[in-house]
C-alpha cells in the first residue's frame, strides 16, 4: 500500500469529515455550509497543517498539526496536534505511524523545541503513540464548555 502524507486542501474537506466521524461518532454532522466556514478559516491561519495519509486516493487517515509561536525555551515554538484518525479499514499497517513522523518533521522544520498532544484514555492508544516516540512526560487536563 503507497501511503503519501500531505496537506489536505478543501478538495479533502468531505473525506476529512468522514474520518472525524469515526474519531467522534456520537457527533451531529457539521452541515456542509458550517464545515466550509470552519475550513476557511482553518486554512488561513498561519501555521496550521492538516495533514491527510493518502492511499491512492482514498483519505486513510489525518492529523491536525498548529504551530504555536513560544516565548519561553529561547523562543522556540510548540507543535499541538490533534484530532488524530485512521480510517477503520486501514488501521495496523503503519498510516498512523506515517502521519505522527510527519508531525514531528513539521514540527522540525518550524524549529519546535517540542510536539506535544493528549491521548485518548485508551492503553492502545498510548501504546501507539509509544510506538511513535511520544512518551507520557505529562498529565492533561481539560475543561469542557458549554
Ligand atoms: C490510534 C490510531 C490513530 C493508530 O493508527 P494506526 O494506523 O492503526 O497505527 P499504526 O498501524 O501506524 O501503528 C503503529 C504502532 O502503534 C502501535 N499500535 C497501533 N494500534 C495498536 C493497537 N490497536 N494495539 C496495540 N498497539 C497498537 C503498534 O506498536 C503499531 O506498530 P505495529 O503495527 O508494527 O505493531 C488508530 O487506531 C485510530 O484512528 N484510532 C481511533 C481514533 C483515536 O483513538 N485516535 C487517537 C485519539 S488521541
Amino acid at each position: 500500500m503507497k501511503i503519501i502524507v500531505r496537506p489536505a486542501t478543501g478538495a479533502d474537506l468531505s473525506a476529512l469529515l468522514a474520518l472525524y466521524s469515526e474519531l467522534n461518532p456520537d457527533d451531529v454532522p457539521l452541515p456542509r455550509a458550517s464545515a466550509e466556514a470552519v475550513w476557511a478559516a482553518m486554512s488561513g491561519q498561519h501555521g496550521r497543517t492538516v495533514l491527510v495519509a493518502d492511499a491512492g486516493g482514498a483519505a486513510a487517515g489525518t492529523a491536525d498539526c498548529i504551530v504555536m509561536p513560544n516565548l519561553t525555551r529561547g523562543g522556540r515554538a510548540i507543535l499541538f496536534v490533534e484530532n488524530v484518525v485512521v480510517a477503520g479499514s486501514f488501521r495496523r499497517r503503519g498510516v498512523g505511524r506515517r502521519l505522527m513522523e510527519a508531525a514531528v518533521r513539521l514540527g522540525e522544520s518550524a524549529g519546535c523545541y517540542k510536539v506535544q498532544l493528549l491521548a485518548a484514555d485508551d492503553a492502545y492508544v498510548h501504546a501507539f503513540y509509544e510506538a511513535c516516540g511520544f512518551r507520557p512526560l505529562a498529565e492533561g487536563f481539560r475543561r469542557y464548555l458549554a
